[in-house]
């Protein structure tokens, strides 16, 4: 789970039994349905961490709890509870990974994070980040300075999305003139990435199903690129 490596697919099972891709996406919405249902029926995450006396919830998703920690300059993730396998190593070691690829290519504008496993609980520790975490923005609107921001994150998306089939889960999306990203935080007018991994990688469901979301993103940040460097 949660592996962005190559050929690491969710629905493996169903491709060794050489199903189609009517087959494998009624198996995928019938996974998706499963995973709704544990959503709704999931517990909410405390509203403190119980590691970290004084520690604050401030966030949660799929995946982590996010709770601020004393000092109000970090936080600490721990898996939210609804999934088993957030809490098991080898999900740390591939969100380790998932965030060494995204440092890679997209360097300042991810979050510095470190990973532990402290008494049988997966952690990573981030700096708090104060941004907002829905954007919008008009092109024709914005300073130079945010303009070459934005044209050096879609390039290394790019690069990324070519080199590994597969970029982190960042929404962008056209609504009339003006531009909207979601799921990652803008200080000032500089992305930050802090967040590395789906729990329902649509990259690595099966290989159809990659190709599609390829072809769909990496042609929404492509038409985004060339409109700022218009
Ligand atoms: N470094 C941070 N600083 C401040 N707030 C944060 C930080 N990281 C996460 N958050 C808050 O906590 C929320 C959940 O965090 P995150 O997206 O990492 O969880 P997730 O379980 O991976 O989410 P998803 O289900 O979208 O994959 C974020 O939407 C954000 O509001
Ligand atoms: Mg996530």
């Amino acid at each position: 789970m949660a592996s962005i490596r190559e050929n690491d697919w969710r629905m493996q099972k169903f491709l060794n039994k050489g199903y189609g891709l009517a087959r494998l996406m009624l198996e995928t919405g019938k996974l998706r349905l499963k995973i709704e249902i544990r959503l709704r029926t999931a517990p909410s995450p405390p509203k403190t961490c119980k590691f970290f006396p004084g520690s604050k919830l401030i966030g949660y998703g799929w995946e982590w709890a996010v709770y601020g920690l004393p000092g109000k300059k970090k936080v600490v993730k721990i898996p939210a509870g609804v999934f088993l396998e957030v809490n098991e190593p080898e999900y740390l070691e591939n969100t380790k990974f998932a965030y060494e690829v995204c440092k890679k290519f997209l360097g300042q504008f991810v979050v510095e994070s470190t990973f532990e496993r402290r008494k049988g609980i997966n952690m990573i520790f981030q700096r708090k980040l104060l941004g907002k975490e829905h954007f919008k923005i008009d092109i024709r609107k914005i300073s130079l300075k945010h303009r070459e921001s934005l044209i050096f994150l879609s390039e290394r998306l790019l690069k990324m999305l070519e080199k590994h089939q597969w970029i982190p889960d960042m929404n962008l999306e056209k609504k009339g003139k003006v531009w909207n990203i979601w799921n990652c935080m803008f200080e000032k007018e500089e992305p930050r990435i802090f967040d590395f991994t789906y729990y329902h990688d649509p990259f690595r469901l099966y290989p159809g199903r990659t190709k599609w979301e390829i072809k769909k993103k990496g042609g929404n940040w492509r038409k985004f690129l060339k409109e700022l460097s218009s």
